[in-house]
């Protein structure tokens, strides 16, 4: 049986304060459910704070991406051996964000996951297609595509990723798949990982998620749980999506 994993990706949220009173409030809301798992994602400078709120807890914590190099002249970047040492276990990689904004292409989100299995850190590799490419039916192209480079790249590790389908449409936007479409695209991912030989990868579902909307999304075949944006910043949202 896949068990059920719920991550709150912060993005470029949080102050010192802000996250003492939001992290407290997650550790003391989460009891340690068997087949149940949660997760923060924050922003590396707060990785040390995550690591002291919640160490004692059964919540986990990881960081939002991760450099494909292990040490060396790259400024800004940060290697795998560091979120290690900050008892990171998961790190995102290939957000769309990051594949907006910062150039990340799929051979690039490749070498991220591979660096960071190789310090024992669990990619939490995403994909996802743009209204564009929804439009000109190419949703599963794109996805498979996306996937595909990472699955080759990382042969028999594959087993050891996550994966999160996260429709660029539906990010921040308050638009949501629904339950079947985002099934359908899950079916397919679901699918391709089968065939690499880890049909248990956990694959979540991203993209205007909240306690609401869980249920119905989480209940479907192919959904093992959520990669949670703004809903993650507040405490009682994100528990109740994480009960979900
Ligand atoms: P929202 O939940 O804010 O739509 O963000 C989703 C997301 O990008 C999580 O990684």
């Amino acid at each position: 049986m896949r068990g059920k994993l719920v991550v709150g990706n912060w993005k470029m949220n949080g102050g010192l304060a802000a996250n003492a009173a939001l992290l407290g409030e997650i550790a003391a809301g989460w009891t340690n459910t068997p087949g149940r798992e949660l997760a923060v994602c924050v922003p590396y400078p707060y990785l040390m704070q995550a690591q002291a709120a919640l160490s004692s807890t059964s919540v986990s914590w990881g960081a939002q991406d991760v450099s494909e190099h292990p040490s060396g002249a790259f400024t800004g970047e940060v290697s795998a051996g560091m979120l290690a040492e900050f008892g990171c276990r998961y790190a995102i990689v290939g957000h769309s964000e990051r594949r907006q904004y910062f150039g990340d292409s799929d051979g690039v989100v490749a070498a991220k996951a591979k660096a960071a299995l190789g310090k024992g850190i669990i990619p939490i590799v995403c994909v996802g297609e743009t209204l564009g490419e929804r439009d000109a039916e190419t949703t599963e192209t794109v996805v498979l595509r996306q996937l595909g480079a990472v699955l080759e790249r990382l042969g028999e590790d594959v087993r050891r990723i996550v994966v999160a389908y996260e429709p660029v449409w539906a990010i921040g936007t308050g638009l949501t798949a629904t339950p079947e479409q985002a099934q359908a695209v899950h079916a397919t991912l679901r699918s391709s990982v089968a065939r690499s030989g880890a049909p248990e990868v956990p694959l979540l579902y991203g993209g205007s998620v909240k306690a609401d909307n869980a249920q119905a999304l989480f209940a479907m075949a192919d959904i093992d749980g959520g990669l949670i944006g703004g809903a993650s910043l507040k405490s009682t949202e994100f528990l109740a999506i994480a009960r979900a």
